[in-house]
């Protein structure tokens, strides 16, 4: 522990007295995967499904952290570890309330994966957005694949900053195999039994 801080420990209202009174439990569905992949389309989509039925949810979405949290951080391989350390911090005191949180990051590298699950422990939930990144520059949704192939963006993931496909992931989602729905199905499926208290 850092000098002169202390750590808060809630010794009056626990996790499970905030879990108890919203009726599920807290996690963190880490999606992880190139970008155009699909990972905030299924997190959006799956979110509101689970808002229709009742539950407490939250989106920190790699795009939106970095206009304002992480406004200060670029895309060499430092910042991205900062980036992921931080947006893993903020998803646990997330979790710690109970709430059922979705990050979209594409946390290119097994090392910063480990870190996001070295911060979330047993809340950290992996799924991994799978579609090649031919795929994802033929979808080109916001039209930074066509602008990195002219040279114009920096470190760009899966051209000239590296992407690991992950291996431990809890769940993989091959969005060039299957519709959006189905994608949603699979991944609430796979959370239900955590998420129900
Ligand atoms: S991560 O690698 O640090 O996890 P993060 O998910 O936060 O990345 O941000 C990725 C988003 O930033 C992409 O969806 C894209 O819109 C935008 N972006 C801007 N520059 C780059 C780049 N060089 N590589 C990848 N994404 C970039």
């Amino acid at each position: 522990m850092k000098a002169n801080i202390h750590t808060e420990f809630h010794r009056f209202l626990h996790r499970q007295d905030k879990e108890h009174k919203l009726g599920q439990r807290g996690m963190v569905i880490w999606m992880c995967g190139l970008s155009g992949s699909g990972k905030s389309t299924i997190a959006n989509a799956a979110e509101r499904v689970l808002h229709q039925r009742g539950r407490t949810t939250a989106i920190l979405d790699g795009d939106n952290i970095r206009a304002g949290l992480n406004a200060n951080l670029g895309f060499g391989d430092d910042d991205r570890l900062e980036n992921i350390r931080r947006i893993a911090e903020v998803a646990k005191l997330f979790a710690q309330q109970g709430i059922v949180t979705f990050v979209s990051a594409i946390t290119p590298r097994g090392e910063l994966r480990d870190v996001a699950r070295g911060i979330l422990g047993d809340d950290f939930f992996e799924v991994y957005v799978k579609a090649s990144f031919e795929a994802c520059a033929q979808r080109d949704v916001k039209g930074l694949y066509a602008k990195a192939a002219k040279g114009e963006i920096a470190h760009f993931t899966g051209k000239d900053s590296s992407f690991e496909e992950p291996m431990q992931a809890d769940l993989v989602l091959d969005t060039e195999e299957n519709e959006l729905e189905d994608c949603v199905d699979l991944l609430l499926e796979s959370v239900k039994n955590r998420v129900i208290h």
